[in-house]
């Protein structure tokens, strides 16, 4: 049978592509459960204008056996393409993922794009058939990621709010720490769109070839549009230095806000001249109060760190969460 690849535009299209996403993340990331139908619809139906999204499913007959994403950055980056791939379990090892992953890299070449990345998931010492996919490819791995979860049913709530207090009353007492929900105030819209780039700018970044960003307010505030269009909620904390009013610090968690028990960590960031007063365990533990005031129901809490960003690491271990598998960002020259 062949393979009828089609963009998902529709309804039925992205009922097809959440049907391989709620089939196959549970099985083969245990503790994720894949972007939630709402998610999928969004992305769909709302553009990003600095990060363009096109989904796509595979059809053999009238069954859908993949679903494959295609992003294309279009501020910065403009040379890369990013690709996921994945095929329903019971369709794997017949040159599936293979036929539209070529299809994929047809639709970067087509676009421009002149390098392709990839961040596939697999166990923290083993291999996972993304990495043989990728490497039949010819993609060479350029990071190291890991995957770290926290269950939130083994926080100490009581524990976590006075050493919360005792960061706020001793090291980091030059600074405020604030919260918000799905948008910020306006008062710190700069600073916290400052902040966002130095989340990558300021981590290790291995071999992939990746420009720094540069965000305003109108790009920060057109992110939380888009998040709040698909259907997702977002927790902020910040540090506010006193003496100046400026933001100085921020953290991002996100969580579908029709199923609460998967929620990601996005990016964490202290400018730099700030660092060394605990801002980042300030922020990152207010924001875990945060999500238990207003996400009580939230299970686990998943964060992905360069292997080799041991002051974010330190942070995330100190608050509970632990290695569960690795992540490798692939790059593939088009
Ligand atoms: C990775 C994935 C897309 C492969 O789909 P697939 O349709 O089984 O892939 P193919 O049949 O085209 O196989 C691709 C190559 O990987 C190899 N491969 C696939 N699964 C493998 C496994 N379990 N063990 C060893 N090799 C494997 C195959 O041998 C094949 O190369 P070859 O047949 O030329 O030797 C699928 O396993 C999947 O959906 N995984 C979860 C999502 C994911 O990790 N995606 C990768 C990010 S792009």
């Amino acid at each position: 049978v062949s393979l009828q690849i089609d963009r998902v535009t529709d309804a039925e299209g992205a009922a097809g592509y959440h049907q391989i996403e709620a089939e196959t993340v549970p099985v083969d990331h245990p503790g994720l459960i894949g972007d939630s139908l709402d998610d999928v619809v969004g992305m769909v139906e709302h553009r990003l204008p600095s990060f363009d999204i096109a989904l796509y499913v595979a059809r053999e007959g009238d069954e859908v056996v993949a679903h494959g994403f295609f992003g294309l950055p279009m501020v910065e980056n403009q040379h890369m393409c990013h690709v996921y791939v994945a095929v329903a379990l019971d369709a794997r090892r017949r040159g599936i993922g293979t036929e539209l992953a070529n299809f994929l890299l047809a639709e970067g070449r087509r676009e421009g794009r002149s390098l392709l990345v990839s961040y596939v998931l697999g166990p923290l010492d083993g291999r996972a058939p993304g990495d043989a996919l990728a490497a039949k490819l010819g993609a060479k791995p350029a990071l190291e990621q890991v995957r770290r979860q926290l269950v939130v049913s083994q926080l100490d709530s009581a524990e976590l709010a006075s050493r919360v207090e005792a960061l706020a009353t001793g090291p980091a007492a030059a600074y405020e720490l604030i919260t918000w929900q799905d948008r910020c105030p306006d008062e710190i819209v700069d600073g916290a769109a400052q902040i966002v780039p130095l989340v990558q700018s300021d981590s290790p970044q291995g071999e992939l070839e990746m420009e720094d960003e540069v965000w305003d307010a109108p790009r920060f505030r057109e992110f939380e549009e888009f998040q709040v269009a698909r259907g997702r909620s977002g927790l902020s904390a910040a540090a506010i230095e006193r003496s100046s009013g400026r933001l100085v610090a921020m953290t991002n968690l996100a969580l579908p806000s029709s199923d609460h028990r998967v929620v990601d960590q996005q990016g964490t960031a202290v400018e730099r001249a700030h660092r060394g007063h605990r801002l980042g365990l300030l922020i990152k533990g207010g924001n875990l109060l945060n999500l238990l005031t207003h996400f009580p129901d939230a299970a686990t809490i998943q964060t992905y760190n360069a292997a080799a960003n041991e002051h974010m690491i330190a942070v995330n271990e100190a608050l509970g969460f632990r290695a569960v598998e690795r992540e490798t960002a692939y790059q593939l020259a088009l």
